[in-house]
């Protein structure tokens, strides 16, 4: 309903206005208006094997040819992919405020493509790869990567800088989002289906430290019961309506 939306932006800019810390966890939604698939999406099957198939350390092992066909799949659709309005209107977010973290579990490197530099890829970068034997992190942005790739440096075989379902985000992302969540006056969520932990427990963590939580998403979430207010909406439409003035 018009009236419900606009009462409830108008709710959400005054919130924004007055924080000193606002963080903002984003998925694979806001990525879905540059044109990049969601996981959850109709779309976002690959010859109908489901993410939760292929992003594992057992996939890999078992087959890592299928895994990184995969993501060469991905490799090449994000390649021609531009950030949108929303990943803007982020960038704008944190120019303005004091105190502000983007938490995002997109490899897309969307955000940082759009100019975005206080976040955390809790899930990694597509862009980077790791080797499964020196543990080195390089760049790699050839579409498509040659399958498969070994490491320059020991031979081994390299493996996505992700991190996979069975996986533990890196210590210094956790503490990173654990301090912004802990200390914003608001946490904004955006384009997640919120079913994939850690990032999931993240809007009841900021909720009991204060902050005031609001989602943004297409249609209602397991997380709407939990947050304070919900726009309904593309985040390339609403998120740059939350910089207009009150
Ligand atoms: P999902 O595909 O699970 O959810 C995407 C969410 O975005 C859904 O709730 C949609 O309703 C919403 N959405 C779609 N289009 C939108 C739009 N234009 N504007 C606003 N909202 C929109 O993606 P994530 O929640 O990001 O992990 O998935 C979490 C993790 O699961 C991913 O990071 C990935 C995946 O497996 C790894 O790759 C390790
Ligand atoms: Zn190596």
């Amino acid at each position: 309903m018009p009236m419900t939306r606009g009462s409830n932006l108008g709710l959400l800019k005054e919130k924004l206005v007055a924080a000193e810390a606002i963080t903002v966890l984003t998925g694979a939604g806001i990525s879905a208006d540059s044109g990049v698939p969601t996981f959850r999406g109709a779309d976002g099957l690959w010859k109908n094997v489901r993410a939760e198939d292929l992003a594992t350390p057992d996939a890999f092992e078992r087959d890592p040819r299928l895994v990184w066909e995969w993501y060469n799949w991905r490799r090449e659709l994000i390649a021609t992919k531009q950030p949108n309005n929303a990943h803007n209107a982020i960038v704008e977010l944190e120019r303005r405020c004091p105190n502000f973290w983007l938490m995002t579990q997109n490899v897309d490197g969307l955000h940082r493509d759009a100019g975005s530099q206080k976040l955390s890829e809790i899930h990694g970068n597509i862009w980077k790869v790791r080797c499964t034997g020196c543990g080195v992190v390089e760049n790699n942005r050839d579409v498509p990567i040659a399958i498969l790739p070994s490491c320059p440096r020991c031979g081994s075989l390299l493996r996505p800088h992700i991190v996979w379902f069975g996986e533990s985000l890196s210590p210094d992302d956790l503490d990173d989002c654990s301090r912004a969540l802990k200390h914003c006056d608001v946490l904004l969520i955006i384009g997640t289906s919120g079913v994939v932990y850690p990032a999931a427990g993240f809007a009841s963590v900021a909720k009991e430290a204060g902050a005031f939580v609001a989602e943004i998403n297409l249609d209602p979430t397991p997380q709407s019961a939990l947050v304070d207010l919900s726009l309904h909406g593309r985040a390339k439409d609403l998120v740059p309506l939350l910089l207009e003035p009150l």
